[in-house]
Parts: C-alpha cells; structure tokens; sequence
C-alpha cells in the first residue's frame, strides 16, 4: 500500500502542439479510491499510464510510496493495471489466468494457487476457477480480469474504463462490487472513466480533467455542491447543471421576468448555474422564467423537462435548452409553454469572461 503523488507532470505525445496531460497536481492517500473523470481525450488515460509506466514523463515527478518512480520501468513500481479490453488468456483456465503473472515471476505452483483461491473468493469466482474465458459470461470475464490484479497485491490498482464492456445493468452492481473490494483490500486505486455517475459512486475524491488540465478535486458531494467553474457544474450531474447567460441590471441577472441578485464583483454578464431540481413551477401573474416545452424524458422515478427560450430574449443557456426536474405525474404537452421560478438559495455564478465561480 502507498500513497501517490503527482508533482506537476506533464505529458506530450510525439508531434502533438499542446500537452495531453499539462502539470498535474494530485496528491492521492494511501488506499484512497480516486477516479480520474472528463470528456474523451482530456488526458485521463494518458494520466494513468504514466504512473503505471506505460507513458513517458516529459516535466514533474510521480512519487509511488514516497519514492520517486518517474523514470522505473512498469515492473519495478509494483502497480497493477486493469484495462477496458482486459485480454484474457482464451486457452488458459480462469485459475491460470489469474496466477499466470505470479508463476511468471517466479512464484511456486502452491503459493500461487493458495493467492488465486483466496482472490477467487473475494471475486465469487472459486467454482468457476477450471472454465475457460470462452464459457464466461462478461461480468465473469471481468472479474477475473480484476482477479489477476489482485492477486499481484500491489501497491497501486490503475483501472482505466473497466465496466465499459458491461451492459447498463452490470455495470452498475459490478462499480459496487469494485468499490467494495477496494475497501476490504485497502489498496490505493487511481479508476478512469468518462461516466460522472461512475465516478461520483465509487470515488473517496474525483478529479475533473478537461483538455489536460485537473479542474477541481474533491469528494463527490462537494463536487456537486461547491463546483469552482462552469465546466465541473455541467460536466457533474445528470442531466448536468443549467448554465444560463444573463445580463446584469442594478446588482441583479435578469431571466425573462426573474431578478436573482448577484454578488458585487459580477461584471455586465454573468453566468448562472441553476441545477433541474432547483426550479418550481408556477402559474401566471408571478414573475417567471417562461419556456416552450420540447422534450420530456420520463425516467420512472422522475422526469425532466427540456424547455426552450422564446425567441429574442437578452438570455440563453450553454446547453440551448433549459432541464428541469418535475412531478413524474405531470402532465404537459410538447410546445406548451411552463412558468418557472429558481430557488434563489440554490443558484450559482460564474464571471461569464473566464467561468470561474464568484
Ligand atoms: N498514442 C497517441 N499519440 C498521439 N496522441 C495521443 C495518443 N494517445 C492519446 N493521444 C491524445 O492525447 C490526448 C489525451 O488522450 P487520452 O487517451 O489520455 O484521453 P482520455 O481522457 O483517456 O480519453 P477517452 O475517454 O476517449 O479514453 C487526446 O487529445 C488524444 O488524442
Ligand atoms: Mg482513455
């Protein structure tokens, strides 16, 4: 077990004009669970190949356990990697699968075996221990792809997308058979991947990257509550948050006929950021934000609006749409028109120059 540190590391691949990884800062505890989440190529593979060795360091240092590992080899830094397209070994018994890296470095047939079975319980794979990958189902498969890291019992696990093979369902309770284990084995994880709900599941702390760049690390509920600009506010939550364009008016933004009052050093624009729960109805005669309705996605549990703002107001959102959380039982027709109120207490604001939060 060991802590991580990531000391201004950058990463840039041959020809490319701008870094792919430009001075990451992480420092991550011994055995926390970090997820490394963001957009497709905003760095995060790239992140965590160089502490698995994979990827070439261009400035900085990565630290594994207090001792600099910047310029070791994959197999000196004692990290386990778990990939999407896990290869398993198709001729090779899902027990030799798993201790195959064991007896390849030299450990005995019995201490292997005894390594194996014990993962293999943890994994709920001891009876299938004698198949071959062909006769596994994909959840199996990918467990035994966890198997094998597990049995290295390094100092590091790096996951990049492992549940993406997996369908809706699985995936689901195998992030939480992951997270789990994680716990009980008290291993440092660095896991990649695209999905915000995954990352905000399964993580002890996310780090949002964008474009190479960390923007905001922290626990998920702080994530979601104390976003610092407008990338993490949208990019977290589903649908993500509303960040509506608005001009300043004596101290106030001014939507359709709402007036929210904004802090002193918010400039001629502002940013809102207003998340789809934060939003009530209300009918005519209150001064309301009003929408035409274009979409309604009906998830069971809840539904969300999708409005679209009239033509011609001084007002719009990133998105072109407005997302609201409603009553799963309203019933509204598409292009009919909503009156909306924020929860003044719940909205956020950016400078509308560089995003960040006010
Ligand atoms: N082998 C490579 N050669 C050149 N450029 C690369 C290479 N691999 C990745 N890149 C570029 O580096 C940047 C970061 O890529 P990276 O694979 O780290 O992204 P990612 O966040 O893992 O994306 P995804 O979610 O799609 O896997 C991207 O702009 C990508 O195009
Ligand atoms: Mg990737």
């Amino acid at each position: 077990m060991a802590a991580v540190h990531y000391a201004g590391v950058s990463h840039r691949y041959p020809g490319a004009d701008s870094l792919a990884v430009d001075s990451l800062e992480l420092d991550i505890a011994d055995g926390e669970f970090i997820v490394l989440v963001g957009p497709s190529g905003c760095g995060k593979s790239t992140s965590l190949r160089m502490l698995a060795g994979l990827e070439s360091v261009e400035s900085g240092r990565i630290d594994i356990g207090g001792v600099d590992v910047t310029s070791l080899a994959p197999r000196e830094r004692d990290v386990a990697m778990v990939f999407q397209n896990y290869a398993l070994y198709p001729n090779m018994t899902v027990g030799d699968n798993m201790g195959f890296a064991l007896r390849n470095a030299g450990m005995s047939k019995a201490d292997t075996a005894a390594r194996v079975l014990e993962a293999a319980k943890m994994l709920e794979l001891e009876p299938l221990l004698n198949r071959k990958p062909g006769k596994l189902s994909g959840g199996q498969r990918q467990r035994v792809a966890m198997g094998r890291a597990i049995v290295r019992q390094p100092k590091v696990f790096c996951m990049d997308e492992p549940l993406s093979n997996l369908d809706a369902k699985l995936r689901v309770s195998t992030r939480a058979q992951i997270a789990g284990l994680q716990k009980r084995l008290g291993t440092t994880t660095v896991y990649v991947t695209h999905d915000q709900v995954e990352a905000m599941t399964m993580g002890d702390r996310v780090a949002v990257l964008e474009a190479g760049k960390l923007q905001q690390i922290a626990s998920p509920r702080e994530l979601y509550d104390n976003p610092v600009n407008t990338f993490v506010a949208g990019f977290i939550g589903s649908p993500g948050m509303n960040l509506i364009d608005a001009p300043v008016v004596d101290g106030a933004a001014v939507v359709g006929n709402v007036r929210i009052p904004v802090p002193a050093n918010a400039e001629a624009r502002v940013v809102l950021g207003i998340r789809p729960e934060s939003w009530s109805l209300v009918g005519d005669g209150v001064g309301s934000v009003s929408v035409a309705v274009e979409l309604i996605e009906e998830l069971g549990a809840e539904s969300f609006l999708y409005g679209v703002p009239p033509r011609g107001t001084d007002w719009s959102t990133q998105s072109g749409r407005l997302a609201v959380r409603v009553d799963r039982k309203l019933e509204i027709g598409l292009a009919e028109t909503v009156r909306l109120v924020p929860k003044f207490d719940e909205v956020f604001f950016f400078s509308a120059a560089t995003g960040q939060r006010l």
